[in-house]
């Protein structure tokens, strides 16, 4: 190595160490902020892990909908009814009524563009979807299913997570980046916070821990809760 080199390596070093240290002091800054408030979280993180737990239910739907066909008197039809029921509060009654219709849906329907042109088909699917709701709830809240109720219950379950699919995927990918960008810095915060209040006010304490809880209940009852059950098979 030349002292040229030696030089340019002591320099490099000398960068990285300062980067180093400043990657420190930023980290240090940044889970000094966390630990302001370890479980906060943004208004569209909120509204993004409530869809997880909506899409959790789907896949129940969508896998109790064969078994139903095949066999309706060795499906639980009471973790059916648990399952919607949980829709409806947490995600028809908050998500859907307290959040997106009251707060997220004005202001991206004012802000204009793309977003604001899906609004439309989104409520006429929240209603669609209330509809369904209330009849899944009527076909199992005896606690079975009667053979005539078998395939259409299977088909409208089916038909429900085929709407809610791509409902939340637009919501996600569109209509709350849009709300995000129309608020600003201060009013998403703002709005983050009086979504944390709702949600505390509606459940009593933190509605997502809730669910979370209630849907892996509903998943263990209906033999959906091992993850692995699902990895798709080696390609033949
Ligand atoms: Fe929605
Ligand atoms: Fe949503």
């Amino acid at each position: 190595m030349t002292q040229q080199d030696r030089r340019t390596a002591l320099a490099s070093l000398a960068g990285v160490g300062l980067l180093v240290a400043g990657c420190a002091k930023h980290d240090a800054d940044g889970a000094k902020n966390a630990g302001d408030n370890e479980d906060a979280v943004t208004a569209n993180e909120d509204l993004m892990r409530e869809h997880g737990v909506l899409r959790r239910i789907l896949i129940v739907y969508r896998e109790v909908a064969p078994k139903l066909v095949a066999n309706a008197g060795a499906v639980d039809a009471a973790a059916i009814a648990a399952a919607t029921t949980l829709f409806q509060s947490f995600g028809e009654r908050y998500h859907e009524q307290m959040l997106e219709e009251q707060h997220i849906f004005p202001i991206v329907r004012k802000a204009g563009g793309e977003a604001a042109g899906l609004i439309d088909a989104l409520l006429t699917q929240h209603a669609r979807g209330r509809e369904i709701t209330a009849y899944v709830l009527d076909r199992t809240k005896s606690g079975r299913v009667g053979t005539g109720d078998a395939q259409p219950l299977a088909r409208t379950l089916t038909a429900f997570a085929r709407m809610y699919e791509p409902h939340a995927a637009r919501e996600d990918t569109i209509i709350f980046p849009a709300f995000k960008k129309a608020v600003g810095p201060k009013g998403y915060d703002e709005l983050g916070d009086q979504f944390e209040d709702i949600e505390r006010r509606t459940f009593g304490g933190d509605g997502f821990d809730m669910a979370i809880d209630k849907v892996g209940d509903i998943e263990r009852r209906l033999g959906l809760a091992d993850l692995s059950a699902f990895t798709a098979p080696a390609v033949a």
